[in-house]
């Protein structure tokens, strides 16, 4: 594939996943380039974590929109300036508007920490998936890398690694060794779909 792909993602809280993609964009190891960050959410510390890299930022929230079509025109006009290529969802806690979705078909992954099909669709984020997992006793979770389309959590899957579930697990232990394997199954597959290895269609 020639020249770098340009990459923005959309996070809401924390960041770990957006910290993963960033190395692994400035290792070398994905050929691409983070070019934006967008929260919905000013206090989001994915802000603060782009800033150190000097990665644009901005903060675009749907309560400033009157509706969907006019968050959708901001959201598309800011990815156009960038000639962004790739949306990575990294904790991204809203819903893509559906204009966004069918700009950019096929060039938008999401994470999510678990199976999915199981344990996906509404309510069915951060610490709530892993509740539900424990108590549904399932031996396994994992975590799974997901094209977005216009149904929540159904997009077809990209990338799936299990993790086991131990004795005695809490939610939170749960999460932390989910969110290992998400720190590196998120730059491995950016990196393969950077390199035209795998291919989004
Ligand atoms: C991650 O575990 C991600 O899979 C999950 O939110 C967490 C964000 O952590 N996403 C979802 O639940 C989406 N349905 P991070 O802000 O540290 O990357």
């Amino acid at each position: 594939m020639a020249g770098k792909l340009r990459i923005a993602a959309f996070a809401s809280h924390g960041g770990s996943n957006l910290q993963a993609l960033i190395d692994g964009c400035a290792s070398g190891q994905i050929a691409g380039e983070m070019v934006l960050v967008i929260c919905n959410n000013r206090k989001a510390y994915a802000l603060e974590r782009a800033r150190k890299h000097q990665i644009e930022t901005l903060v675009i929230s749907d309560t400033e929109f009157d509706s969907e079509t006019a968050l959708a025109q901001e959201l598309l006009s800011q990815l156009a300036a960038r000639s962004v290529g790739l949306i990575c969802l990294a904790g991204y806690m809203k819903k893509m508007p559906n204009d966004v979705i069918r700009a950019y078909r096929n060039r938008i992954l999401n994470i999510h920490p678990a199976l999915l099909p199981k344990f996906g669709g509404k309510g069915m984020y951060g610490i709530h998936v892993h509740e539900a997992v424990l108590a549904a006793g399932e031996k396994e979770t994992g975590v799974t890398i997901h094209l977005v389309d216009e149904v929540y959590d159904s997009g077809k899957i990209v990338a799936q690694r299990r993790v086991p579930v131990n004795p005695g697990d809490t939610p939170e232990s749960l999460q932390q060794r989910v969110l290992e394997i998400e720190h590196q199954l998120y730059p491995e597959t950016v990196a393969r779909i950077a390199s035209g290895e795998l291919r989004l269609e």
